[in-house]
């Protein structure tokens, strides 16, 4: 249906990599709705070129603008930036409904069944199933709930600084009044509940329809080799979660995304065609550096009890099977 989205938001190029995976699982599995990606002006014109491959529409959000009450809130709680861009996804009322995915998701079959939901419908969320997992979700753009919600983050901020919290807090409801608005946790799975669940993910993951690289890591931190098409462990990290989730993320990318990015002069042209080595070569010269700084324990716990978990890390199964091994010996 022409008037019904997936919308993204992508506010610098790792995540529009990650923007352009998504879109191309969408249409690879032949969505009917339109896809509608949120950038700011900060994406550079190039990067926007190639989204517009992917995306029917690429919307740029400006959140500088003084005439833009996110602007407003913005000056009151400046720290709240990344998250009232999500907001914007309100706006988009040409659109009478809308699917919500963060660009660090991807589609593993046609998922179009999820318009048949009302606002606000989502997922547990792994850490606190009470709380639905902002990273899909069906909503109705409406520029009222957009205003409402600006009106109440300004107000009262967000429990975990982000819009999950804020989005909780606003559709409070949500755990308790419908069970409808409650999407089965294989449209937003995240690889997190691998190891705090895996008898259930051996059970029922092969239904998985979305999977959400929710953390620190994300795909495009890895090197992917596609001689072998597995991908490598990054250089802090010694287990791979999930490497299978994470092989279908770099397939995509090194088969649809990249041929695009090379096209527009975003990778430097591989004159010979995309070699494994030359593929590989781009690739680490394009992942971003990793952001693993050694943090205190204390640090750790506290980011851990915030919800911030570097599953694939420094808090990976394996290193929380070392920690309590150690003190069983
Ligand atoms: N995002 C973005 N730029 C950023 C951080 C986040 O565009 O620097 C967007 C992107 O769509 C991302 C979403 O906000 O998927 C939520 O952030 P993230 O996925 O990193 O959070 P997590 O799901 O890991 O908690
Ligand atoms: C969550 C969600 C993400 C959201 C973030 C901030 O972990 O996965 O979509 O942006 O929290 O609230
Ligand atoms: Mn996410």
């Amino acid at each position: 249906m022409a008037d019904q989205a997936f919308v993204t938001l992508a506010t610098n190029d790792p995540y529009v990599k990650g923007a352009l995976v998504l879109g191309s699982s969408l249409r690879q599995h032949n969505t009917t709705k339109k896809l509608v990606v949120l950038v700011p002006p900060q994406v550079s014109e190039s990067m926007r070129k190639v989204l517009h491959k992917v995306y029917d529409e690429v919307r740029v959000v400006d959140v500088l603008d003084s005439k833009d009450s996110a602007n407003l809130a913005l000056m009151k709680r400046p720290e709240l930036g990344i998250t009232l861009t999500k907001l914007h996804c309100w706006t988009l009322t040409e659109y009478s409904k809308c699917v919500f995915m963060d660009a660090d998701t991807v589609v593993l079959s046609n998922v179009d069944e999820l318009f048949e939901r009302e606002e606000l419908s989502a997922a547990p969320d792994p850490g606190w199933p009470d709380c639905f997992n902002s990273g899909v979700f069906v909503y109705q753009p409406s520029l009222k709930t957009y205003s409402d919600l600006l009106h109440l983050v300004t107000e009262k901020g967000s429990f975990d600084g982000g819009d999950q919290g804020l989005l909780n807090t606003f559709f409070s409801s949500w755990a308790t009044k419908d069970i409808h608005k409650h999407l089965p946790f294989v449209y937003n799975l995240s690889s997190i509940s691998i190891y705090s669940y895996l008898p259930a993910f051996k059970a029922f993951g092969g239904n998985a329809k979305v999977v959400h690289f929710l953390g620190k890591v994300k795909p495009w931190n890895y090197t992917y080799d596609c001689k072998t098409k597995t991908v490598k462990s990054s250089s802090h990290d010694q287990t791979q979660t999930e490497p299978e989730f994470l092989s279908l993320w770099w397939n995509i990318y090194s088969t649809q995304v990249l041929p695009l990015l090379t096209e527009h002069g975003v990778v430097k042209d591989t004159a010979t065609g995309l070699k494994a080595e030359e593929i590989t070569e781009s690739v680490e010269h394009m992942s971003i550096a990793p952001t693993h700084p050694t943090i205190s324990s204390e640090e750790r716990r506290e980011r851990w009890e915030q919800g911030q978990v570097d599953y694939m890390g420094e808090d990976s199964y394996e290193n929380i099977r070392k920690k309590l091994d150690s003190y069983l010996q």
